[in-house]
């Protein structure tokens, strides 16, 4: 089956369809929180399109947006309290670098240069693509900054002990350490490696970096572009961590898909740092279209819907349930390690090729998942009920036991 070939057409919760009719289980849409069709945020973006759809951000705020920030500071601790929204996590990411840049010139400091797993993903546009080292996402541009780059001390499937956390905890103190001419703006990592494999990092890792970074004086930024919003089985994946980043970087699941959206919320420290600033006269940054009303009222409906629903704890008890079925198949299917984090599940095979083949297998039983390498990724929405977990696990294993 060629990939390219899927046209989808409609979705319903957590099923999609086809132009051809033929009906999927969508566990590769890693935005889609509350699933398809959900009347509540339907009803929340045609009301907000009727009433007022916004205005440039250099002329005016509005409600709906100014209600989002504070909804969202009303979900984290202590000072993470000031929101801009931009509308994708590659925009978020060129916000955040711009930002926390700006803060230390603010100190009478210039720094440039970042530290981030050479495995990271935090986007497709200069300044976010600049940030990686995996080889599918290079540029063929003069790097805007210098990059320091910490690669995986062992294997993935190698990287949840504590001995991992140790090597990794000394990889990026090094990183930080390498060119003290130049100290690091920030550190800035996923609390799970997305694109760069469905990577798991050890439990205390956080919390560790966090305490480095403070020690080393580096701002930690933290992409929960994919984490947050119930998706690890945490509002944030950081809450879930017990930390709190300088600057965490959100977006997929805040409107559950249904209309782009990005954020960064930073300390409020950093905000206020911006009140004298010549350039950009306070913390005003972003897009014509930035903190759209219309993205905001979906955002603001897919967060009650997250609340009331309880999705991030659904998330935790439907991930463990898939972890345990999936724990089940064994090396001699290929299968050499299942992990994840919340409603995030990755089966590693032993190959790439074998990787394909479970896609391509599944793709014929009624089932879209991701793929990085040897890395099958499985994240359905977090609506998802029982009888659509039994399915999946179903249609799963069939596909990794059928073989070629
Ligand atoms: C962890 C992470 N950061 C950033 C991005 C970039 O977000 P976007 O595709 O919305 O630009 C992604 C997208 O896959 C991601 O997974």
């Amino acid at each position: 089956v060629d990939r390219s070939e899927l046209t989808l057409c409609r979705g319903e919760g957590y099923r999609v369809w086809d132009i051809d009719g033929r009906e999927y289980i969508d566990c590769a849409s890693l935005n889609t929180t509350c699933g398809y069709g959900r009347e509540e945020i339907v009803a929340a973006v045609s009301s907000q399109m009727r009433r007022f759809f916004g205005t440039d951000i250099s002329i005016a705020s509005h409600d709906v947006v100014g209600a989002l920030a504070e909804r969202i500071a009303g979900f984290l601790p202590g000072t993470l309290s000031k929101t801009l929204f931009v509308n994708s996590g590659s925009e978020a990411f060129e916000a955040a670098v711009f930002l926390a840049t700006c803060y230390w010139r603010h100190q009478g400091q210039q720094r440039s240069r970042l530290v981030t797993f050479a495995r990271g993903y935090h986007g497709s546009t200069l300044v976010s693509r600049n940030l990686t080292a995996l080889p599918r996402v290079g540029h063929p541009f003069a790097s805007p900054f210098p990059v320091t780059h910490v690669e995986l001390p062992y294997p993935a499937r190698d990287m949840r002990t504590a001995e991992a956390q140790e090597r990794l905890l000394a990889a990026f103190r090094a990183a930080i350490r390498s060119d003290p001419a130049d100290p690091p703006v920030a550190v800035i990592v996923e609390p799970m490696l997305n694109v760069g494999g469905g990577i798991v990092l050890p439990e205390g890792f956080l919390p560790a970096l966090r305490k480095l970074c403070d020690e080393e004086n580096v701002l930690l930024v933290v992409d929960e572009v994919f984490t947050a919003y119930g998706r690890c089985g945490h509002m944030f994946a950081c809450q879930g961590a017990g930390i709190e980043p300088d600057i965490l970087v959100s977006s997929k699941g805040l409107a559950s898909g249904y209309v782009p959206i990005g954020a960064v919320t930073v300390r409020q420290h950093i905000h206020d740092s911006f009140a004298q600033d010549p350039h950009i006269a306070g913390l005003r940054y972003g897009h014509t279209t930035s903190g759209h009303a219309v993205a905001c009222a979906a955002a603001l409906a897919t967060l009650d819907i997250l609340v009331t629903d309880k999705l991030d704890e659904k998330a935790r008890s439907a991930g463990s349930f898939l972890r345990k079925t999936f724990g089940q198949l064994t090396e001699a299917e290929g299968v050499v390690d299942v992990r994840g984090l919340g409603l995030i599940v990755v089966v590693e095979m032993d190959s790439a090729p074998r990787a394909e083949q479970v896609m391509t297998n599944a793709r014929r039983t009624g089932l879209l998942m991701r793929q990085s390498g040897e890395a099958i990724m499985i994240c359905p929405p977090l609506i998802v009920d029982e009888p659509g977990l039994q399915e999946i696990a179903t249609r799963f294993v069939n596909a990794v036991r059928a073989g070629k």
